[in-house]
Formats: structure tokens, sequence, C-alpha cells
């Protein structure tokens, strides 16, 4: 592999408070099509192309995220299609209203837009379903019905919403990528319509539980996503596959891979083969975290044994030194609390919220530094085999 023709990088800054650069590399190696299957107990390493080429500048790595996204869509998500040749948009009262157009098929939808008062453009929070964190005033919530995209009823589900409507019935996408891919319309639809009122460029996204899986994957995927904020996405979100395997070995009561494909059609069935045997994916989910970098990422857990506190907690640790060697360690936190309900959001996670909230989407100074608070005890070192570099 060779890198003699990275150009200069295509620098832009995001929005006028903290810097945020969107960097992309000219030229990127091609992508395999085919990705380790060696076995692997350790998170597999993020500063390393699978080729075994070492990846030792920004550059790189944002090539290296084009590899994982590939291998993360062939292995666990199947393909997030790209923009349809048609996205047009149209805004009455509350409702924003998106059509898709391809190979002669169209599809819509709405989403509802809850604006804060005064004159725009406004940051905006995508929410699945209904958001389930305190949107503050001055961010407009926009209500997105991801099941109406691709449904989530079990097994039954696949295949079906508006997304298969218009790729067909056996298109690879589990339910979180064809959610990505609605949020992709949606921001889409913002760009596209300024009557809207809501900046494009500082949107984030949230969703509790399965939507926060979605969420997850949405900040991952889509990549003018300024700020991810899944809460207790748990496995299939901010868990490692191959630690909550671990953590289940040692008798906890967690989802793991094999139980998360039965249980419902979030991941693609390409998911399935590797379920039994996450320590053969090429990837896993500190990447996912990683594929954000260097947009900003809150990610919001709840000791809650079936989302693997444990899991989570390593896992993000591991994302957030994905971070830090981007140079970026404060644009990513995680926060873990306990003694709450199921998707109820606690006030002592407020402050992190608000930080990251501040920084990302309303312009403002927020100290966002050092956020990782998990339970005690949790060591992602057991884990990893690899040393974080700083990229240049
Ligand atoms: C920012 O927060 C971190 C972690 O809570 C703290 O250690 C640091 O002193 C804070 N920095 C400022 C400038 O307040």
């Amino acid at each position: 592999m060779k890198y003699s023709i990275v150009l200069p990088l295509l620098a832009t800054t995001v929005h006028a408070g903290p810097v945020v650069e969107r960097r992309q590399a000219a030229a990127c190696p091609a992508i395999p099509s085919t990705f380790p299957s060696t076995t692997n107990a350790k998170l597999p390493d993020p500063f390393k192309f699978f080729d075994g080429t070492a990846v030792t500048t920004k550059a790189q790595f944002d090539c290296k995220n084009k590899e994982v996204s590939a291998a993360l869509q062939a292995q666990e998500l199947g393909d997030f299609p790209k923009k349809p040749s048609s996205v047009t948009a149209t805004f009455s009262g509350s409702s924003l209203s998106i059509t898709s157009t391809e190979g002669g098929k169209s599809v819509s939808f709405s989403v509802s837009i809850k604006k804060p008062g005064g004159t725009g453009p406004f940051p905006a929070i995508i929410a699945y379903g209904a958001a389930s964190i305190p949107v503050p005033a001055g961010v407009a919530t926009i209500t997105f019905n991801n099941d109406e995209i691709g449904a989530q009823q079990g097994g039954n589900s696949r295949g079906k919403g508006k997304f298969f409507d218009l790729y067909g019935s056996s298109h690879s996408a589990g339910a979180t990528t064809a959610w990505a891919w609605g949020v992709d319309r949606i921001i889409d639809a913002l760009e596209a319509t300024s009557s809207v009122g809501i900046d494009p460029k500082r949107v984030g996204v949230t969703g509790c539980s399965r939507n926060g899986k979605g969420a997850f994957v949405a900040a991952a995927l889509v990549n003018r996503i300024a700020l991810g904020l899944p809460q207790e996405s748990g496995s299939g979100g901010a868990a490692c596959w191959r630690i909550s395997d671990s953590e289940k070995a040692k008798g906890k009561n967690i989802q793991t891979s094999s139980q998360i494909v039965g249980e419902n059609v979030w991941f693609s069935t390409r998911f399935n083969s590797f379920s039994t045997k996450s320590s053969t994916l090429a990837t896993d989910h500190h990447q996912l975290a990683g594929l954000v970098v260097p947009r900003g990422l809150l990610v919001i857990e709840n000791e809650i044994d079936w989302l693997g506190p444990g899991s989570t907690t390593a896992c993000m640790k591991a994302g957030r030194l994905i971070y830090k060697a981007y140079g970026v360690p404060d644009n990513m936190g995680f926060t873990g609390s306990g003694n709450h309900n199921h998707c109820s959001f606690p006030s002592n996670q407020q402050t992190e919220l608000t930080a990251f909230i501040n920084k990302f989407l309303l312009n403002q100074d927020a100290n966002t530094s050092g956020v990782e608070k998990g339970p005690g005890g949790t060591d992602p070192t057991q884990y990893i085999d690899w040393t974080a570099p700083t990229l240049t």
C-alpha cells in the first residue's frame, strides 16, 4: 500500500465556535473487498489498515475509516446507499416532507419540527421516535418516525418499511442502516430548504435503547451529523461485541451478538454468520465511535446489566483513545449512571449533556474534557494489544 499521493487536506470549519475540522483525504488506497477473518479476542487495532500498514497520519486515519465503514457494512450493517438520484422536500407548518427517488421508484416520509421562538437558523436534534433527553431552549427538535423507514417488530419485519419500498425488500441493510439513510435524507432536505430555518451544519441525533443503537449508527455513517447523542444503546451501540461475550462468559445477564440477531432486524442478515463468533469480526464498536471522529459524540449509558455497563464503558474508553490519537479527545465523552429507569434521563448526566450541546450545536464555549463516567474497575487494557499513536 502506497501513500505517496496523499494530496493536501481540505479543511473546512464547520461552525464558528470550537473549531471542528472535517478533513477529506484526496486519495485513499482501494478498499479491500474481503476483510480479515482471523480470530482475535482483543479489540481490532484501529491504527492498522487491514493489509497491516500502520496508520500514522490523520489523513490515513480518514482513509482507514472508509475501510472500517466498508467492513461494518459487509459484516454487520448491510449496504448504506449513496444519495438517491433525486431528493426533494417541502416544508409546511411544522412538517417537513421528503421525497426520495431512485430507479423510477419514489418514497416520501415526513418529520415534524419543533422550533424555538425567535429567528433562526437554529441547530436541531433529530430524535428517533421521541426525544428522551431534555432538548434545551435554543435547539429545535426534529421528530423522526424511524420505524416507518425500517420496521423493528421482530424477525418478521425484515425488509419492511419505506427504505425497503425504495430499494427492495431483499436489500442487505439492517434497520439501523435504513434509519441512518433516513437521517441522511433529512439533512439533504434541510440543506435544500432554507425556509425550514434549521442550520444543517449543527444537527445532532439521539434515540434511546434500540433507537440508541440506531442513533449511534447514524452518527457513524452520516458524516454531516455534528453531534451524536446515543442513549442507553448497549449492545449493538456503545458495547463492543467481544467485550460483551467476555462479560457474558463471566455470568452477566448481558445482550450479545448471538442473542441480538434473533431478537430483531437491527442488523443485516450478513451479521448472522458472525453472531456466534464475534472474535472474527474485522472491527468492533470502539471503531463505531472512531467513525464519528472528529465530530462530537456523547455516549449516554445506564447501569442496567442487559446494556452491559462493563462492556460499554471499556469499549468507549477504547473509542476515546481513537479521539485522543486524532488530537480531539474533548470531542467525545461517555457518561454512565445507575439507579434510574431505562430511558429516563437522570439529573446527574445533565452537566455533560449541556456541555456537549453547547459546544457542538449552540457554538458556545463549553468544557467537554475528560468526560469518562462509568462503573469503577472497568479497564479496557485487557482487551487491547495495540498502542494509540499521536496521528500527525
Ligand atoms: C474541564 O473539566 C475537566 C474534567 O471535569 C476538569 O478537570 C477541568 O479542570 C475543566 N477545565 C476547565 C477550564 O474548567
